[in-house]
């Protein structure tokens, strides 16, 4: 398809085009969303951009003025934390407990916050669902504080068990959410493709401030993915992906099991394409994913993704990109590194 539209370029591939995204893209993204995850919106609320990381970047320039006090999850996701500190945010650490992001205590700390940044859908890195309610408590607080909420559904094309919560998005009477998409896990980062999918009132504004920002994804890349969409082979490579994945997370768990002695807590996870293990009590998780690096086996700590003093200790294991064989042969060197260590 890339090679299709670079041959032949259609008469507007190869100029600036529109700004926001290539209307055959952003109806295909609408489209996606739409039937996929619950999100309810029209294509001009569609912002096509460069990853969600231009995505957050964007909508907390445009959203945030410096000062602002911001909500983010702890631990949360690190590119969040940049981007609001790019943009000038009072960072506010908010705790995750196994229900997601705790509201009440968000609206403890930092009642008059301009924005909350969450994953509902699968908490990173934790991998915790928010619940229904207190999805619905987080809505009703921002339409009251008149803040902003950033739903970042990353992953959640991938889910294997559980009931799929629909994105909070579509809940969403007061028009307060933001909701950012991305191509990198479903089919790769290098792709640099996401979207933004924000309020009616605030279409225009994001339309116009994309053209001022350089943020914007090459012409030929957009109509390719939109073709790649209509066509019917992105549902059917998801659904690819979502059967071979399960089978990695399968065999990490289950090697865990054999190798790790209980050592480091590995269970099954419900959605994505990492597991949160856990180590017990204050174990150093940073000493130990060090350790791990020597011996060839990349998991990050889960305390380097705390603003304050890191909540859950353990092991950030991604097994998605993992070919089976790979995954068993690092849980064993895991399994060695741990009893050493012990
Ligand atoms: C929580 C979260 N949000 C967003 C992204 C994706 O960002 P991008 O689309 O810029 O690759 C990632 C990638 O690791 C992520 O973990």
């Amino acid at each position: 398809l890339l090679q299709r539209h670079a041959r032949r370029p259609a008469r507007g591939t190869l100029g600036y085009g529109v700004a926001a995204g290539l209307p055959a893209l952003r109806a295909a993204i609408a489209r996606h969303v739409g039937a996929a995850r619950g999100v309810v919106c029209t294509p001009d609320q569609v912002i096509v951009v460069a990853g969600a990381q231009a995505g957050l970047d964007l909508v907390c320039r445009l959203l945030l003025d410096p000062g602002d006090a911001a909500w983010i999850e702890e631990p949360g996701y690190l590119g969040a934390r940049g981007a609001l500190l790019g943009a000038g945010a009072d960072l506010v650490p908010v705790r995750v407990d196994a229900d997601g992001l705790d509201v009440a205590a968000g609206a403890a700390r930092a009642p008059n916050a301009r924005l909350v940044y969450t994953t509902p859908s699968h908490q990173f890195p934790l991998g915790v669902t928010m619940t229904l309610p207190r999805r619905l408590a987080l809505l009703d607080w921002a339409a009251h504080a008149g803040a902003w909420v950033v739903e970042d559904d990353y992953d959640s094309e991938y889910r294997y068990a559980g009931r799929p919560l629909p994105a909070m998005q579509g809940l969403d009477a007061g028009g307060r959410v933001v909701y950012l998409g991305t191509f990198s896990k479903t089919m790769f980062p290098a792709l640099r493709a996401g979207w933004v999918v924000v309020p009616k009132p605030l279409a225009e504004p994001f339309a116009v401030a994309i053209r001022n920002t350089g943020h914007g994804v090459p012409a030929v890349v957009q109509a390719a993915l939109a073709d790649f969409i209509d066509e019917g082979h992105f549902a059917a490579h998801v659904r690819r992906m979502r059967g071979l994945y399960a089978k990695r997370q399968a065999v990490l768990v289950a090697s865990a099991q054999r190798h790790l002695q209980g050592r480091l807590v590995v269970e099954p996870a419900d959605a994505g394409m990492q597991i949160a293990a856990r180590l017990s009590g204050r174990s150093d998780d940073r000493a130990l994913s060090a350790a791990l690096d020597e011996a060839g086996v990349v998991a990050p700590p889960l305390s380097a993704y705390a603003l304050g003093r890191a909540p859950v200790r353990g092991l950030f294991l991604g097994y998605a990109g993992v070919p089976e064989r790979e995954i068993a042969a690092a849980v064993q060197t895991l399994g060695r590194v741990l009893a050493r260590r012990a």
